[in-house]
């Protein structure tokens, strides 16, 4: 019998990171008769075309088997309505493995309907940790974990992280798993920790060649030879309280003095920026999200990068573009012990670079991930 994957995204990183295991199950499919049915939900987290369909465009990814319509809402209402949703679904579809993704909502809520309908959850992203609980990310994070069945680890220090909260049951020691041997019985009562690297590395890899050639982000924004910043900008601790907001603008203000700035701006920093008393210098262009391979096309030729987004932190160290997160903490501590990333609070001016090792794996992240289920 063909097995039967289903696959929960909603927001923005969630498509990206989508992305390399559809088509792990795609390729894994071509080489057996009885292979993967990969079931795609959209939640409906996102909703506009800048922030949801123009990445499915880029992939070629399919028009979801499901799409859920959540939309935004408070934390309870957005939640709430999802693990209602995606169980309905998980009622239609008997599958055998639900793949959730990242922190988001949408993480949380079809991990939740999943496990209480006894389908076991794979985590991508397992095991990070801010160790702020004021973050919703944090709290998505450790309940997602704490429900799931496989805990896709993207790096050491992840693992580490959920060894300390307890889970015993950590493959090759904690070390990115090898391809093969690794025949192991997916069982809800007894979770399993695996490395198997990041898959945002593998998308990376995909897509800079695709963003080289077929972007034209630089010369549309006239950035052609500049020595230019890039800026974004959109988590809830910086983007609902004004104060925050405020700090952060006096501090980039300071930091990126008369350079040139582009800053794609995040729906839920425009509900905030307009209304507070501070201003960006006119140096700093404002622009709408950009989609994928605009978006790496304009950080590999920018000279430094402003930014909290996880994934952009990773993505600067991958294209040695200096970073500065603009958070008080990261869960991305190998991209700040390299010197490349550097917390804003701690930013003096440059960067003091050392070594950079390759932590996140090898770019076959959803292989492994994929391997993982045809063996089980
Ligand atoms: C969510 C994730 C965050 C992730 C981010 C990527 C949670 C708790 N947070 O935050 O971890 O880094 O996605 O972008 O799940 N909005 C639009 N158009 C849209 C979507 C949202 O205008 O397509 C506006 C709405 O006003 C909404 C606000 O943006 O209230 C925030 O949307 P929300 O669903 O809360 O997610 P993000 O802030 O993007």
């Amino acid at each position: 019998m063909m097995m039967k994957i289903i696959n929960i995204v909603g927001a923005r990183p969630q498509f990206i990171k989508y992305f390399p295991v559809s088509r792990a199950i795609a390729s894994a499919n071509k080489n057996v008769s009885n292979g993967i049915k990969d079931v795609l939900v959209h939640t409906g987290q996102h909703y506009d075309y800048a922030m949801s369909k123009v990445f499915f465009d880029e992939f070629g990814i399919g028009e979801p088997d499901y799409h859920l319509n959540v939309g935004s809402g408070t934390h309870g209402i957005q939640t709430g309505q999802i693990v209602q949703r995606v169980e309905e679904v998980l009622q239609k579809e008997s599958s055998d493995a639900v793949i959730v993704y990242g922190d988001t909502n949408s993480t949380l809520g079809g991990a939740l309907a999943a496990t209480k309908m006894h389908i076991p959850v794979a985590h991508v992203e397992a095991g990070l940790r801010s160790f702020n609980r004021y973050m919703p990310e944090e709290i998505n994070r450790i309940l997602t974990d704490h429900v799931s069945s496989l805990l896709l680890c993207p790096s050491r220090t992840a693992v580490n992280n959920l060894g300390k909260e307890g889970f015993n049951n950590i493959l090759n020691d904690g070390e990115l798993i090898s391809r093969d041997g690794m025949k192991m019985n997916i069982d809800v009562n007894n979770p399993v920790v695996i490395n198997v690297g990041d898959v945002m590395f593998d998308v990376v890899l995909h897509a800079v060649e695709i963003a080289d050639r077929k972007s034209n982000i630089i010369e549309k924004l006239g950035l052609k030879g500049k020595d230019y910043c890039l800026l974004t900008l959109h988590r809830a601790e910086n983007t609902d309280c004004k104060k925050a907001f405020e700090n952060i603008v006096d501090f980039l203000n300071d930091t990126i003095g008369n350079r040139e700035c582009i800053f794609p701006m995040h729906p839920r920093a425009k509900r905030i920026y307009y209304d507070i008393d501070r201003k960006l210098r006119s140096n700093v262009s404002i622009i709408e999200p950009l989609g994928y391979f605009d978006l790496l096309k304009a950080l590999k030729n920018s000279s430094i990068v402003f930014t909290d987004s996880g994934g952009l932190q990773k993505e600067a160290y991958w294209m040695k573009v200096p970073c500065v997160t603009l958070r008080i903490e990261t869960e991305w501590i190998e991209t700040v012990k390299s010197g490349w990333n550097v917390l804003y609070k701690n930013y003096t001016g440059s960067h003091v670079l050392s070594g950079r090792e390759s932590c996140y794996g090898d770019g076959k992240t959803a292989e492994r991930i994929i391997d993982i289920f045809t063996t089980w």
